[in-house]
């Protein structure tokens, strides 16, 4: 790799946190941090040690999008053959709870990434927004697909044909975060929700993300069926031997992730 590292990666506990680190242009998403992002989470993903990401950008942007000045003179052969974007399959694909703790801008790309993790906690400061219209483009990484499915077509289409940005409050109407708190308390409480996680049974953890995911993918009798399936499959670990036996002796459950 050349150049400086375009994030910053620091474990607490079961918990790493990824914090996006191209502050002059606001956490653009570039090939770089793509590459750097992924393989830090696939990292975590693949580090017994550890049982949730939080990712979280600066108090003025979480990402303002894929970096422009690096798309702007592709060609569509380029963009084809190098299949752009494709790599955040990837990402998608991991299996390790991700919580993004979004401050300030999340747009276009930052939005998609904040959308592509499991869950969404917004500083009162988050202005969510997918503007790549305003470009002559349209949502690349999954955001016209996510957020439509996130917040319904109404909200979606005005944003994907406007630009308009949703604040923090409306992105909690609307069902896009889980929760707003106070900007200057936001990555100590995202690292409080990703300790909580951390501190389950990792494969159940992973399990239950792969089964609310399924939601998405499947029918309501397909997904149900799924979770019945892998609720079954759960009674062959450890974990669930040792959860249940410890609500049944009054005590606090020491899971070992098998
Ligand atoms: N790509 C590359 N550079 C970016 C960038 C981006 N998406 N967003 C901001 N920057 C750069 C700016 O060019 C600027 O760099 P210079 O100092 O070298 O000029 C620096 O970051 C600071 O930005 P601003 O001066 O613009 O800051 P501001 O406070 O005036 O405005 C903003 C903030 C409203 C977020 C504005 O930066 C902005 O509109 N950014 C672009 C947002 C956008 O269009 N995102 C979609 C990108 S396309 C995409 O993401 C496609 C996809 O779906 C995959």
């Amino acid at each position: 790799a050349t150049g400086d590292s375009t994030i910053l990666t620091e474990t607490r506990g079961r918990v790493r946190l990824i914090t996006l680190n191209r502050p002059k242009a606001l956490n653009a998403i570039n090939a770089q941090l793509t590459r750097e992002l992924i393989a830090a989470a696939s990292a975590a993903d693949a580090d017994p040690g550890i049982g949730c990401i939080v990712i979280t950008g600066s108090a003025k942007a979480f990402a303002a999008g894929a970096d422009i000045k690096e798309m702007q003179s592709a060609t569509y052969a380029e963009m084809y053959a190098g299949d752009r974007f494709a790599d955040w399959e990837r990402f998608t694909a991991l299996r390790i709870p991700i919580v993004a703790a979004v401050a300030g801008f999340a747009l276009g790309g930052g939005c998609e990434l904040a959308m592509m993790c499991d869950l969404i906690l917004a500083a009162d400061t988050a202005q969510f927004g997918q503007p790549e219209i305003k470009l002559g483009v349209m949502p690349g990484i999954g955001g016209s697909q996510r957020l439509t499915r996130f917040v319904g077509k109404a909200k979606a289409m005005e944003m994907c044909l406007t630009g308009r940005m949703m604040d923090a409050a409306e992105a909690e109407r609307a069902g896009l975060v889980s929760r707003v708190v106070p900007a200057d308390g936001l990555v100590e409480e995202a690292m409080r929700v990703a300790e909580t996680i951390a501190g389950m049974s990792k494969p159940i953890a992973m399990m239950t993300k792969e089964a609310v995911n399924r939601a998405y993918e499947t029918t309501l009798t397909e997904g149900v069926r799924f979770e019945r399936r892998v609720f079954h499959a759960m009674f062959a670990t450890q974990d669930q031997k040792e959860g249940m036996a410890a609500f049944v002796e009054k005590r606090a459950a020491k899971f070992t992730h098998g």
